[in-house]
């Protein structure tokens, strides 16, 4: 079975020995790799563009955020790598930033809506406004596909609110908290499997830990192609 770009795996270990060995195990069974901070002073550039070379999709997930002048220049430079995704936060000045330094390359900006890991009482802390998550989550959707993102990373559960949104034509909704039935949570509290994932909105999936740490990390990235198949 081919591989889909619809399963991008997340490379969430430290350097680009690990992580082209994880690579090298699944060989043609997945098409897209996301390499983020974790490996950043670890090879994780080189590792992206060996990937490219090799045939591969690659989404940098940088969260990038900063004043604006610092955000364009930032991505301005990693465009040059012609990756395919890069995340920044979704407020509207750094997407825009964002926007105006990818210029003509072909590299997606995503925005960040909120951590997912970040529940009412964080967000008080960060003297975010008040309202429940799910609605300022929708709400930061809308004003960074306002701002010009191509797309954007939510929770398998915000899928289909932010797909219902108008501003959402043509545009990219990303989700990881993505198991396949049965598979550990891990740290993920608000999770889908690929196929509802899929159904709920979202044109990719990320998946980490279920694939790379599987003992049989190829049968576990061909189970998910295989759920794929059936949406
Ligand atoms: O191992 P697991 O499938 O949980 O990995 C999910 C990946 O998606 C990790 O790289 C994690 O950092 C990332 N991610 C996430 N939730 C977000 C944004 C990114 O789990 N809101």
């Amino acid at each position: 079975m081919p591989a889909d770009d619809r399963l991008i795996v997340a490379l969430d270990v430290p350097n680009l020995l690990d992580g082209g060995n994880i690579v090298d195990q699944l060989g043609d069974s997945v098409s897209f790799y996301k390499i983020g901070l974790g490996m950043l002073t670890g090879g994780g550039f080189a590792l992206a563009n060996e990937l490219k070379q090799r045939g591969k999709r690659v989404f940098l997930d940088m969260k990038l955020f900063d004043i604006g002048a610092t955000v364009e220049k930032a991505v301005a430079g990693i465009a040059e790598y012609d990756l395919d995704f890069l995340t920044v936060h979704g407020d509207p000045h750094v997407v825009r930033a964002a926007i105006a330094g990818r210029g003509d390359h072909a590299t997606r900006i995503l925005a960040v809506t909120i951590l997912t890991s970040l529940d009412r009482d964080d967000l008080d802390a960060c003297l975010i406004q008040s309202g429940d998550i799910q609605t300022l989550v929708v709400e930061r959707a809308r004003n960074a596909f306002i701002a010009g993102a191509d797309g954007v990373i939510a929770s398998p559960q915000e899928a289909a609110l932010i797909r219902a949104l108008p501003e959402a034509a043509g545009k990219l909704i990303v989700t990881p908290g993505v198991r396949p039935a049965g598979a550990a949570l891990g740290d993920q509290k608000r999770v889908a499997t690929p196929a509802q994932a899929i159904k709920d909105g979202a044109d990719h999936i990320v998946i980490g830990r279920p694939i790379w740490q599987a003992t049989d990390p190829r049968k576990a990235a061909l189970a998910v192609v295989a759920e794929l198949a059936t949406v």
